[in-house]
């Protein structure tokens, strides 16, 4: 049996739990703080014919929003300077989701719902996009360790495959005394089942061709045909039901510890686009101010 595990989150999930509660919601009181003073100013002010981003309010909500993306793009950097157990990481993490949260106001009013086709909306778009995929990796933080837990019930990967091995070593022993067909199932099944793979493999938590059920068939098949051998041949099916069953939880595990990632692969890439179309859109107002 060949494994390739995905390595484990570079932050820890119970880490981003307390991430969200970081000093007493700290960040979560600034940016709230933040937005309701955007929201009075833009009450307030009342520029002819309609709110824009060329406003005076606009200007100072617009260059809000921009530091604040640079910030939170800057992250990724500070991160890995930080290492994954610093508590100035959580305190930079916990900045990120809020302040990130909180551009959905911000840069909302800088552009005084003025939405459109055009390089500007896509730039809101971009940044809208990176902040839902933000929510969802918070919640994958929070949600898919628990499912972890469950669905190893109490196991480490290690002893799944512990198991997975002891049971691969009975079947071989049982098959002996059978027929060669047999015994080259049961070894293809020890042999060339596999768990993860490439990333996507991972993502598919199976295994269309997987070596243990072409083996389980195979005995199914003979332990109704063949009836001399019936005893023997259920009880490797029993063996292999069991495997199977196993395999099937060490495949959730890894998927799980996939999809942990994978929002990143969204949140990443976006993030570089936001940044290009931004410079584009700010580049452009300046061009033809
Ligand atoms: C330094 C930063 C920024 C500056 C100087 C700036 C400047 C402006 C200006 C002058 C306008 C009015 C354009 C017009 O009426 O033709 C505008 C509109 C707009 N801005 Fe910004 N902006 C900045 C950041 C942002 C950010 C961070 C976003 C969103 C992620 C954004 C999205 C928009 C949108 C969607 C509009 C409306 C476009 C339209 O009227 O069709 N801007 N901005
Ligand atoms: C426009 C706003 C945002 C930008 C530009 C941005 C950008 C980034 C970047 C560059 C990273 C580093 C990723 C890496 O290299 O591994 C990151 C990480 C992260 N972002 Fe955002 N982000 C934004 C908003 C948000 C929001 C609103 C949330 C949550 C609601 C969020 C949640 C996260 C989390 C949890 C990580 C840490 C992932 C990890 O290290 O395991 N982000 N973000």
């Amino acid at each position: 049996m060949s494994a390739e595990v995905a390595p484990p989150s570079r932050i820890e999930a119970t880490h981003h739990e307390s991430v969200l509660v970081y000093r007493s919601f700290r960040y979560l009181k600034l940016a709230a703080l933040t937005c309701l003073l955007a929201a009075l100013a833009y009450v307030i002010h009342d520029p002819q014919p309609m709110p824009n981003g060329g406003t005076w309010l606009g200007y100072i909500l617009g260059t809000l929003s921009l530091g604040i993306i640079l910030f939170l793009a800057w992250f990724g950097i500070r991160k890995r300077q930080y290492g994954p157990s610093s508590s100035r990481l959580a305190d930079w993490l916990s900045a990120h989701v809020y302040l990130g949260l909180s551009l959905i106001v911000l840069a909302t009013l800088h552009t005084g719902f003025q939405l459109g086709w055009n390089v500007h909306t896509l730039a809101y778009g971009l940044m809208l996009l990176v902040i839902l995929s933000g929510a969802f990796g918070v919640y994958t933080y929070i949600r898919y360790p628990q499912l972890m837990t469950e669905n190893r019930r109490g196991m480490g990967l290690l002893q799944l495959m512990g198991q997975i091995a002891q049971l691969d070593r009975e079947m071989r022993r049982l098959g002996l005394p059978l027929s060669e067909a047999v015994n080259k199932a049961l070894l293809s099944a020890a042999n060339e089942t596999r768990i993860g793979g490439n990333f996507w493999q991972q993502l598919r938590g199976y295994d269309p061709h997987c070596a243990t059920t072409r083996a389980r068939l195979l005995m199914t098949h003979l332990a109704e045909h063949e009836a001399g051998n019936s005893a023997a041949m259920r009880q490797l099916l029993g063996l292999l039901t069991r495997k199977e069953a196993l395999l099937g939880r060490a495949r959730r595990d890894v998927q799980l510890a996939a999809l942990l990632k994978a929002w990143l692969f969204v949140h990443v890439p976006l993030t570089f686009a936001l940044l290009a179309a931004l410079f584009a859109h700010v580049f452009s107002v300046f061009f033809y101010w």
